[in-house]
């Protein structure tokens, strides 16, 4: 009884997703798109040209709209991807709905792509092309499977980006394997599920707070408390406590210096808890190379 009354919630808020994917995009190219592209200009300009992306999912949308002058995006999950051969491409019921979540709350959620996402190729293809992108070309990326890259044209340069399934979990990550995709210009983190705070990606940390310029994040990426030291910081909008999170993951230092800093409120959503806790962007760069 309460399995099917759950399944009707599901398949509602399902039908409901679907139904709003194409205003929920013209809201999001309203309203948000406008906001992120000027953070980009003013704060992530001339950064790249290698933006690596780890937590990332099918999430291109951000990236491109962050980073203007990016050449080579690196994004890794946990979501399968191959290529495809026929696009502008129709996205199924599934990934039409993952979809709405980026524009509609700012990311995609994990167990929603668990349960339904059979291409993350699909998703990256449809906001390529929501985005205006053009020149497309996708294929396989050799020797691995699950890995795809697309060739693209947007705001007049030529682009390429590179999804890789791959675990970053203590058990499952690939030190050689990351080390070849080096050097990490700057790293993204958003909505990332407080993964980097964890103990059992503690090797992955280390290893980006070692080879990585530039960090640019939310408070779901590498803790205040390992950055405060070596790397010159940069705090837009306000932290004050993560959003509703299973485990907490508090900072109470990190709020304790975004409170000193009394920056006003930003008007972008950027990870979770979007208009239910104030947004926060962190640039940090690590110091010696605080002067790029
Ligand atoms: C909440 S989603 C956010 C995706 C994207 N950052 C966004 O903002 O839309 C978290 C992502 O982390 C990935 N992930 C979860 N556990 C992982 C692991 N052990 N190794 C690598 N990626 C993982 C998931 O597959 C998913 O793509």
């Amino acid at each position: 009884m309460k399995s099917n009354l759950l399944r009707w919630i599901y398949l509602i808020g399902l039908s409901i997703n679907i139904l709003f994917a194409g205003p929920l995009f013209d809201n999001f190219k309203a309203k948000q798109q406008p906001n992120l592209v000027e953070f980009g200009n003013k704060y992530l300009k001339n950064v790249g040209p290698h933006v690596f992306y780890p937590f990332g999912g099918p999430d291109v949308t951000y990236p491109l709209l962050m980073f203007p002058d990016f050449e080579t995006l690196t994004l890794m999950g946990l979501e399968p991807a191959q290529p495809v051969d026929d696009f502008p491409v129709e996205l199924d019921n599934q990934s039409l709905s993952n979809l709405s979540s980026l524009y509609k709350r700012s990311f995609f959620i994990t167990d929603q792509m668990a349960s339904g996402v059979r291409n993350v190729t699909t998703i990256i293809l449809k906001q390529l092309e929501n985005l205006g992108a053009t020149n497309i070309a996708v294929k396989a990326i050799d020797g691995k499977s699950n890995a795809v890259q697309l060739t693209f044209t947007y705001n007049d340069k030529q682009r390429l980006i590179r999804y890789y399934k791959s675990g970053l979990d203590n058990d499952q990550i690939n030190l050689e394997f990351l080390a070849s995709l080096k050097p990490f210009d700057a790293v993204l983190f958003k909505a990332a599920s407080y993964l980097p705070h964890q103990k059992k990606f503690k090797t992955f940390r280390n290893f980006m707070l070692e080879n990585a310029n530039i960090f640019v994040q939310d408070s779901t990426g590498i803790p205040f408390e390992f950055l405060k030291d070596r790397f010159t910081l940069d705090l837009h909008g306000q932290y004050l406590m993560p959003y509703k999170f299973p485990g907490g993951f508090e900072q109470l230092s990190f709020k304790a210096y975004s409170e000193s800093l009394n920056k006003p409120a930003l008007n972008v959503c950027f990870g979770y808890g979007c208009r239910k806790v104030p947004t926060n962007i962190l640039i940090a760069r690590k110091k010696e190379v605080a002067s790029l």
